[in-house]
């Protein structure tokens, strides 16, 4: 996720540029850029619309001090980009804003084009000159190649090449004065002034400038003059749209209207767990351009380890399950700060996947040398581009999560989960040992962030669970095989944004001495997601309950038989249990979020936590 702006009027750009992006920084934050059109006014300065870029590796106040907040940058249109890094790491060369060979177009993107590869291949051939390794750039090329005098015509024959997600801001100095912006599944919104008007990738950018607003929608263009807003759509037919009044005050519009950034992250689950899938599924088949070098290694591995902390852990515990039964390979999930100092048995013949939102934390890198030491393979999981793990590991798949603000990590986890469900399909795929439909597995995947969505709508009571809950000395979440592993990441949400002690416990366990525990009232988190186990865990419930639990069920609305004895009901729609994990844990993180409310904690921040533990 990145952040992008434009402006065009009668004041500078570049600071009101400047001033926009720190808005957006929340967005992405590894580097960032500018482009300013001169408008010439300046004696002696270049000709009217020569565009001048300025870019960053890092924050925006590395660009405020490049730029002297922006008085090296005459001109009084321009746009600007805040990068969080997917394709090709955090530099000043992958940078936005890209510029075309011929230095007359520049542009910025937030987003994922899927077919970059196929596009840079083409543009390549035909004489192009790329700068960066970025997705970005193709798009800027394109539009040199299409443009025959026409912005508006090069946009929209552009777009028809892109495959994937993109807002785009675009300057041509053949039009100085004009910005255009385009808008396909990523969010894209303009800003209307006196005299001068905006885009940006959302309203936190625009509130200090107007509150009047119009909303891009998929397919649409817009061309910017400091006078007028045209837009149009596909087909160069101009459209109309109706002009919105902003009442967010900047902070909540940096969290989206939510109240508290985990939240936020809550809801965007949806959307980032599909920016991670969709990249990789083509033609009903799991695909990985980074792991294409990996596959003649497959055969020679006897065992695959997967090393992380903290959640990251807990997304190997659950993603474990589908990488044993598609790639019919021994999987052992490990701590990091544990694996570390065991003097493991490890050796070329096993594969290590490491797993880190962050990519630096400490145990987990330490781990990893460690393994890779004693010859072993590493695959890393990260959302960090650049991050050290991505850097250390001999493979790298990245999680297009976006910047995760919260602490406590939620679409980290999952879409961790989602990349561990399609890795273990690619695997088991490349080894020919998947004895299941492949096909029905790549749909189900595919669905998920459906599933999710309908996991966040299907439980409106949680609200009224968490006032009945957040008083509990100890809460206890217990469940079997894929259920127990999403019980563990429930468990430790709870404890730590609400600070009520809760443990996860393998429903069979209970009665080998924590059954001893339950007293009346003792409220007790059931996973019931699993049939292939669910009698078992159905006569877990009916062992606590006699002992006076109150049982809060987890499961599908079609489950009579829990319905029937848990005393409250959380739901899921029904999923092959392999891949639900990433269902499951929704009412979770929900539950533990408005348990935290009641007790009044920093939901965000909680004590004695850090987002990344970069220490032992
Ligand atoms: C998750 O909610 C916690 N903040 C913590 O357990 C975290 O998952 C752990 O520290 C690992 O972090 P990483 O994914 O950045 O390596």
């Amino acid at each position: 996720m990145c952040g992008i702006v434009g402006f065009t009027g009668t004041r500078s750009a570049a600071p009101i540029l400047l001033d926009s992006l720190k808005k957006l920084e929340y967005r992405g934050y590894d580097s960032a850029g500018l482009a300013i059109m001169d408008t010439g006014l300046i004696a002696g300065n270049k000709p009217e619309g020569t565009i001048t870029v300025s870019k960053v590796r890092g924050r925006i106040a590395n660009l405020c001090e490049k730029t002297c907040d922006g008085e090296l940058l005459p001109g009084l249109t321009g746009i600007g980009h805040t990068r969080w890094a997917t394709h090709g790491a955090p530099t000043e060369e992958n940078a936005h804003p890209h510029l075309s060979n011929d230095g007359r177009f520049a542009v910025v993107h937030n987003g994922i084009i899927e077919n970059y590869l196929t596009l840079r291949e083409e543009l390549i051939a035909d004489g192009y000159h790329f700068e960066s390794e970025t997705d970005t750039e193709v798009i800027v090329h394109l539009i040199e190649m299409y443009y025959k005098g026409s912005v508006r015509d090069a946009l929209i024959k552009t777009a028809n090449r892109l495959s994937g997600s993109y807002a785009l801001g675009v300057i041509c100095s053949d039009e100085p004065g004009k910005i255009y912006a385009v808008r396909e599944a990523s969010p894209l919104i303009l800003g209307i002034g006196i005299d001068e008007n905006f885009f940006a990738s959302d309203v936190t950018a625009l509130v200090n400038h107007t509150r009047n607003v119009i909303y891009l929608e998929d397919g649409e263009f817009a061309e910017l003059s400091k006078e007028s807003i045209r837009i149009f759509d596909v087909s160069g037919q101009v459209i109309h749209k109706k002009t919105k009044r902003i009442m967010w005050d900047v902070q909540a519009a940096e969290k989206g209207g939510y109240e508290h950034f985990m939240l936020k992250e809550i809801m965007e689950q949806p959307g980032a767990v599909k920016a991670t899938i969709a990249p990789r599924i083509k033609n009903g088949k799991v695909e990985f351009d980074e792991l294409t070098d990996l596959i003649p290694y497959l055969p020679g591995i006897r065992k695959i380890i997967i090393t992380a902390c903290g959640s990251a852990y807990y997304a190997g515990c659950a993603g474990k399950y589908a990488l044993e039964k598609l790639c019919k390979i021994p999987v052992e999930v490990q701590l990091a700060s544990e694996l570390r100092y065991s003097d493991p048995l490890i050796d070329e013949e096993t594969l290590v996947i490491v797993i880190s939102q962050s990519g630096e934390t400490a145990d987990t890198i330490a781990a990893m040398k460690e393994c890779k030491a004693r010859g072993a393979k590493t695959l890393a999981i990260v959302n960090v581009v650049g991050s050290s793990v991505a850097t250390i590991s001999d493979f790298t798949v990245y999680t297009w999560a976006g910047p995760e603000i919260a602490v406590a990590t939620t679409k980290g986890y999952t879409t961790q989960i989602a990349v561990l469900y399609m890795i273990a399909l690619y695997i088991g795929d490349s080894l020919g040992r998947i004895d299941g439909d492949y096909g029905k597995m790549v749909e189900t995947i595919q669905a998920l962030p459906r599933r999710i969505q309908q996991a966040i709508d299907m439980n409106p009571g949680i609200p009224a669970f968490a006032k009945k809950y957040h008083e509990s000395k100890a809460l206890f979440f217990i469940g079997r095989n894929t259920d127990y592993a999403v019980a563990l990441e429930g468990a430790l949400k709870m404890k730590e944004i609400s600070y009520l002690h809760a443990e996860a416990y393998a429903a069979g366990e209970l009665k080998h001495g924590t059954i001893a525990l339950i007293e009346e009232h003792q409220p007790v988190i059931a996973l019931c997601c699993n049939p292939s186990i669910m009698e078992k865990t159905l006569s877990n419930i009916v062992e606590v309950k006699s002992r006076g639990a109150e049982v809060l069920a987890l499961t599908f609305r079609s489950n009579q038989k829990i319905l029937s004895v848990a005393d409250d009901l959380l739901f899921i729609p029904k999923v092959d249990a392999l891949f639900s994990a990433v269902i499951e844990i929704v009412p979770l993180q929900l539950l533990a979020y408005h348990v935290a409310k009641e007790n009044g904690c920093d939901i965000d921040k909680p004590k004695n936590l850090a987002k990344s533990v970069t220490v032992e």
